[in-house]
């Protein structure tokens, strides 16, 4: 297959309208701007599953938009993240951020060293865990699924009505839309390790409680030195807020390597945003790309190459 047709088929197992230029040229991305395009026609091909290879890689590209999602008819998720993107200011963080990440502070029940369980014991007490109000209404605890000595770690916020009621994290559409991103950088779902900052699901589906985080964060902290990952993708604007500490908005977020727990982090927008919000997934596929560099340790700390 070559380049483009390659690019093709990832954005297309992401939902990625692609359009090919009639001069052969590489394909566009409905919504990207190139002045001197032919008129587009329809085409693409259907990623097989565990057919990707990932293609070149390039610097994830900030753009300007101040659009607001538009409204689906039914999306069966929590709610969804507003992430509006925002324009390039990337000059105005730090030029090191993974130099002001602090360490989780774990708020964990009393007599618990977490830090010292393995997996069982550890799921054993999150299932058991009554640190904060979210136990009175949960089903059951979401702990986390996929691989334990992954590679790429993914990181969401909380689970939503299915996952409570499943016990798995990302199950419902917006992790059908989370397989297929990454299925569009070569990873099976069962490649990589998924957990939320949060292990129980907050009623109606509200956004987390800053206080629900500081107590959950302790159990994501020691998944993470379980697994060992080379790189964290976290998903969305409360789950980075979450865990890196700051409010940074997440279009300002992106295109950055943080750092947590000596694990580099990179942060992409929440697949349930993406659903409502299609247009930003070229620059989903921009983050996902700057992290597949990333874990592959192709790309420096600031995110420079
Ligand atoms: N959204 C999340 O952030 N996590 C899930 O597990 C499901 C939906």
């Amino acid at each position: 297959m070559s380049g483009a047709a390659q690019r093709r088929a990832y954005l297309q197992a992401m939902g990625i309208q692609a359009w090919v230029r009639r001069d052969g040229d590489s394909p566009l991305v409905a919504g990207e701007a190139k002045q001197d395009a032919a008129p587009p026609v329809a085409g693409g091909e259907v990623l097989e599953a565990g057919e990707a290879v990932v293609a070149s890689i390039a610097k994830p590209q900030a753009t300007a938009s101040h659009e607001t999602a538009a409204p689906e008819a039914h999306v069966d998720e929590r709610p969804l993240p507003v992430e509006p993107s925002v324009p390039d200011v990337r000059s105005e963080l730090p030029a090191s951020p993974s130099e002001e990440m602090p360490v989780a502070p774990a708020a964990i029940p009393p007599g618990v060293d977490v830090n010292a369980l393995g997996w069982d014991a550890l799921q054993a007490v999150v299932a058991r865990c009554t640190a904060c109000d979210l136990h009175a209404t949960r089903t059951q605890t979401v702990f986390g699924t996929g691989n334990r000595t992954a590679d790429w770690m993914i990181v969401g916020e909380a689970p939503g009505a299915d996952e409570d009621q499943q016990g798995e994290p990302f199950v419902g559409r917006a992790g059908q839309l989370l397989n297929n991103m990454l299925r569009a950088i070569g990873l099976q779902r069962e490649q990589v390790y998924i957990a939320n900052v949060i292990k129980c699901r907050p009623p109606n589906n509200r956004n987390p409680h800053v206080d629900e985080i500081s107590q959950c964060l302790g159990y994501l902290q020691r998944q993470i030195a379980l697994v060992k990952p080379r790189l964290i993708l976290v998903v969305g604007r409360v789950a980075a807020h979450g865990l890196l500490k700051v409010d940074t908005p997440l279009g300002k977020l992106r295109g950055q390597v943080y750092r947590f727990c000596d694990t580099p982090v990179v942060v992409t927008y929440h697949p349930a945003y993406l659903l409502r919000t299609p247009r930003d997934k070229a620059k989903s596929w921009d983050d996902l790309r700057f992290a597949h560099r990333v874990a592959e340790g192709h790309d420096g700390e600031d995110g420079q190459a």
